[in-house]
């Protein structure tokens, strides 16, 4: 089988790009984090309460190595964790054994997330994800499929306001730009237009509220789930007033059915039809 991969995901699939970001920043496997120094879900409690977990059917889409997953799988729900990256999911798998968890970790594109059945899943989460994915639209309907009516879907994004071009230079500030790093800068109005039309309903969209946090230290920083590794740059101040992180919060509340293309038949008018018939009759 000859696989074809976009430019846009070449760096998530060289495991020296995928050990490059995972080299600066540092995520804990004992809450759901939402973005680097953004609170995490023990702060914000978007998910439901630990005993609503229990038995829950999560699936993280993109979840790198897992650490979402795991602390999932720590509150009592039965977790899955996808990947485009072989190397992040051989990680993840190392690391979930480590932590002595059960999680179910696949390689799969969330663009259609083939693997996976149909209403299976009673919430999906993303961190940071989507804003990698080929086609976010696509990802919208193949997260559709697999969510049964109702069921959560959490995610969150880099904030617009800090997508400038296609390099990410919050990571990689000393490095030359590294032009494989596609991040797509959408719109929160487009965002909302795309769930809407994928059958979600967005309840409630949460900024990032940190406060000036290159002046974090250490122990403050340590609060947060997902944290940076070295001295931060004071440009990260700015998030004290544009936020770094965006987390949408919506609901399936109906199953995406494509319109159908009309048949030839469907596309001719009334009068038309009622002539073809009226020919048929004296024929
Ligand atoms: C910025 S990392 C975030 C990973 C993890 N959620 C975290 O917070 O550390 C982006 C992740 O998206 C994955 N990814 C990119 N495109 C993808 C796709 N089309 N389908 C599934 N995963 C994808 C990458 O392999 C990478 O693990």
């Amino acid at each position: 089988m000859i696989l074809v991969f976009k430019k846009k995901q070449l760096f998530w699939l060289s495991p020296k790009s995928c050990r490059q970001y995972r080299s600066q920043i540092k995520i804990v496997t004992t809450d759901v984090h939402y973005g680097s120094l953004a609170d995490g879900e023990k702060v914000l409690g978007l998910l439901g309460s630990r005993c609503e977990l229990k038995g829950k059917k999560i699936l993280e889409v993109g979840c790198g190595w897992a650490e979402n997953c795991i602390a999932l799988a720590k509150w009592g729900a039965e977790c899955t964790g996808i990947d485009i990256a072989p190397y992040n999911i051989k990680e993840a798998r190392k690391l979930a054994t480590a932590e002595k968890v059960n999680v179910r970790l696949l390689v799969s594109n969330a663009v259609n997330l083939r693997e996976l059945p149909d209403n299976y899943f009673d919430t999906v989460i993303s961190s940071y994800t989507l804003g990698f994915v080929g086609d976010i639209q696509a990802a919208f309907r193949a997260i559709n499929r697999v969510l049964k009516k109702n069921g959560k879907f959490i995610f969150c994004l880099r904030h617009p306001a800090q997508i400038p071009g296609k390099v990410n230079r919050f990571f990689f500030p000393e490095q030359p730009p590294n032009e494989q790093w596609v991040e797509n800068n959408y719109t929160i109005n487009q965002i909302v237009i795309y769930l809407t039309k994928f059958g979600f309903y967005v309840h409630d969209i949460v900024p990032q509220r940190t406060k000036n946090p290159s002046k974090l230290t250490i122990p403050r920083m340590e609060k947060f789930p997902y944290r940076l590794t070295g001295k931060l740059d004071p440009k990260f101040d700015c998030l004290s007033r544009l936020p770094h992180t965006i987390i949408y919060c919506c609901r399936k509340i109906k199953s995406f059915k494509p319109r159908k293309k009309p048949t030839k038949l469907q596309s001719v008018s009334p009068a038309k039809k009622a002539t073809r018939k009226r020919r048929l009759v004296a024929a």
